[in-house]
């Protein structure tokens, strides 16, 4: 376990008023939350990407709570001291505050995350309030948000015209005004999100939305070159796992038809003072 001293809301938002960034990025499982961890990540999500990035969906629908608790349990292990946002899957608080409530809870209670993530604008200011009556830290998520990307017409950039950029504006204020602790734009263009960010008091992050935002939010998968199907185009690529993992693999493969794979030093011999009797004991089976 690293000595990391952890995040809490308010020296996230300090860090705004001071104007060091915030370095988060997404994890699905241990190994990977402990890198992050030991990398020095201010922020981890466990975003409900998992779906694409771990179960192979084509999107974030079919995401389930039950995944999203198992997904943050393992980053929790991982990353004992990192501040870590569980996203509230499709369909886990669309129809009420309630609803809304009753699973973010299960977020903080059966996972132990900081805080949760949802999707949406005006349109979701009652469940940001009764979160928030919970005691639950929220973070907005607008812009591109998947979850409701068949009414945006896929997966698109928003605020490219002047009617789009004033939606994500009054979106932007009627969160901060709801109560929400945090902000994430989702690819948004970079002079729009840097007004957005100017004018909020609370941090706004950007995956996809420049580099004028208090801190960045990127996929693991994406960056380290796990995640195949597609590459949008705000990701920086900073090593090919996949590749990387394949030439190990096909190593493997070729070690063990060629009888490379194992040598000595990968056995457990008999014990010295036993070895002895075991001629004796295979005439004893040969018989
Ligand atoms: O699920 C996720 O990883 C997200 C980011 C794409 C913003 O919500």
């Amino acid at each position: 376990m690293s000595d990391k001293k952890k995040h809490s809301i308010h020296t996230i938002q300090k860090m705004k008023g001071s104007g060091e960034k915030v370095a988060w990025l997404t994890a699905y499982d241990y190994p990977t939350a402990s890198f992050a961890e030991a990398a020095g990540m201010d922020m981890l999500l466990v975003g409900d990407s998992l779906g694409m990035c771990v179960y192979g969906y084509d999107g974030t629908v079919p995401v389930t709570m039950d995944q999203c608790i198992v997904h943050c349990e393992a980053v929790r292990r991982g990353a004992p001291n990192t501040f870590i946002l569980g996203d509230m899957p499709f369909m886990s608080y669309q129809v009420s505050d309630e609803d809304a409530v009753r699973n973010a809870g299960r977020f903080l209670k059966e996972a132990g995350v900081d805080a949760i993530k949802l999707e949406g604008g005006q349109r979701i200011v009652s469940r940001i309030k009764a979160l928030l009556d919970a005691g639950i830290v929220v973070c907005g998520h607008i812009g591109l948000t998947p979850q409701s990307s068949g009414q945006l017409g896929g997966h698109k950039a928003q605020g490219r015209t002047i009617a789009s950029a004033r939606a994500l504006i009054e979106d932007a204020l009627a969160i901060e005004a709801a109560g929400a602790q945090m902000l994430l734009l989702e690819a948004v263009p970079p002079e729009v999100s840097a007004f957005i960010a100017q004018k909020l008091s609370i941090p706004v992050f950007g995956i996809g939305a420049g580099p004028d935002t208090d801190g960045q939010l990127i996929i693991v998968a994406d960056i380290i070159g796990q995640f195949q199907a597609f590459t949008p185009k705000f990701v920086k690529k900073y090593c090919n796992v996949a590749q990387v993992v394949t030439d190990a693999m096909k190593a493997y493969v070729d070690e063990v038809k060629g009888g490379a794979f194992p040598q000595d030093e990968h056995c457990y011999h008999m014990l010295k003072d036993e070895i002895g009797a075991f001629p004796d004991l295979k005439k004893e089976f040969e018989a």
